[in-house]
């Protein structure tokens, strides 16, 4: 890994068309490897987490066509899935090894699971617990970490669980597993988490007054083909929507961008920030809620986050605290002590940049305050992506603001979730 450096920028304007969303990739790849027969995905994402989970369900007995944007994914179903090798590599990617934790806990595989030096510092106990409920037997290093070791020997037991943080990955593992059982699993979510996993299932949900969901899975589901197209992704969306707002003399449009209700906190966020964002709704192409997004410079102000919009805006949180920073007054991030779990220990990682570029904060456990400045000035700032790829993507955006070169510490880690960012930063420079 290496540095990168990124000069400041004048001005940013142009078209960019978004990578593709990476929860949604990844849970057409999986889903395809259960639905028995073909899929049809368009658009599929060539980041490293998406690529990492092609790889996986390959090992599981998918075949893959690959032709130009299209995708053919041939299904063995619920039945016919098998281990081709001893282990899975989730790489970075929490998700994958989430979701297949829960699959293969079902389909009662025996397989090694593991990851990079990031997942293997990442906490399984929120995965392990319930599943051992369900009948798995997980050996974990420390009883909590990746490499982990999945196998079943006791019949599957349908479990109704309420989800006690609200984690995506945490609600798929559990219906993934529960769609092998007999008898119907349901989780239970106060706080909305993101829902492709019950959109793109089809699975049967029920909402009450107060708002609270409970979603089922069981055998009798039928696993429908995933045949669609797969919108660009709002996270990374995010970036441009920061950069456009405080880099001077901006204007950017971002078509198909995919805007789930589960996952736009941050834009209302940025909204209210002063954000001026236009938001044109084009659906034709796609299943999930889409739009085409544009966005030009304007001065924000600080914001203090309600703390039950930060599930919906978790991802976009060290982008959020960059645009912070360069607004006028001071900002509140708190109840968002998730961060800690993330690809690093995203509150620190924020405190790292916000060091670098010379901004006044307040770090709390489950968050932070940021003292907002439209004037902060910085010549040669350094920063550190702690090869997580939101904090490498959030500092380049900061290091535009600079008077002088800056550099990132491996600059790398944003083909995690967004292989051609450097390419559209460059896009966009005039
Ligand atoms: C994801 C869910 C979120 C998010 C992650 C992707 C998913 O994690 O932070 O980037 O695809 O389900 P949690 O579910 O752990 O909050």
């Amino acid at each position: 890994m290496s540095s990168k450096s990124v000069p400041p920028a004048r001005s940013l304007s142009g078209t960019i068309v978004l990578t593709p969303d990476k929860s949604i990739a990844q849970r057409a790849a999986i889903f395809s490897l259960l639905h028995k027969g073909p899929s049809t995905i368009y658009n599929y994402s060539q980041a490293k987490d998406p690529q990492t989970t092609l790889q996986c369900v390959q090992n599981l007995g998918a075949k893959v066509e690959i032709e130009a944007d299209k995708i053919s994914i041939y299904g063995v179903g619920r039945e016919g899935i098998s281990a081709l090798t001893d282990e899975l590599d989730c790489g970075n990617s929490g998700t994958a090894m989430r979701l297949l934790s829960g699959l293969l806990t079902g389909a009662g595989l025996s397989i090694k699971l593991i990851g990079d030096h990031s997942l293997s510092r990442r906490t399984m106990t929120r995965i392990i617990s319930p599943l051992e409920k369900m009948g798995a037997h997980i050996l974990a290093r420390n009883g909590v970490f990746a490499p982990l070791y999945i196998s079943r020997e006791n019949p599957l037991k349908a479990l109704e669980f309420t989800l006690p943080i609200p984690s995506a990955q945490l609600k798929s593992c559990i219906l993934l597993a529960g769609l092998f059982g007999e008898e119907e699993s349901c989780v239970i979510e106060t706080i909305p988490s993101r829902d492709h996993t019950e959109r793109l299932l089809q699975l049967r949900v029920e909402t009450n007054a107060l708002g609270t969901r409970r979603i089922y899975s069981s055998k009798s589901d039928e696993i429908p083909a995933q045949n669609y197209r797969i919108p660009g992704d709002y996270s990374a969306a995010a970036f441009w929507l920061v950069a456009g707002s405080i880099v001077p003399n901006s204007a950017i449009t971002l078509p198909n961008v995919g805007l789930n209700p589960t996952r736009i906190a941050s834009l209302q966020i940025l909204k209210e920030m002063g954000a001026q964002i236009g938001i044109i709704e084009d659906n034709s192409e796609f299943d999930e809620p889409v739009a085409e997004l544009t966005v030009q410079t304007t001065e924000l102000t600080g914001i203090d986050i309600p703390q039950e919009w930060i599930p919906n805006a978790i991802d976009e949180l060290p982008i959020l605290a960059v645009a912070m920073a360069f607004a006028n007054g001071d900002s509140h991030i708190r109840g968002a002590a998730e961060l800690r779990h993330k690809e690093t220990d995203r509150i620190m990682a924020i405190t790292k940049l916000l060091d670098a570029i010379g901004s006044s904060y307040v770090e709390y456990d489950d968050g932070l305050s940021i003292q907002g400045n439209p004037n902060l000035d910085f010549d040669c700032a350094q920063f550190e992506s702690f090869h997580d790829h939101r904090i490498a993507m959030a500092s380049a955006i900061a290091a535009l603001q600079g008077n002088k070169l800056s550099s990132i510490k491996d600059a790398e880690a944003t083909a995690v979730s967004y292989p051609e960012f450097w390419n559209h930063l460059n896009l966009l420079r005039h």
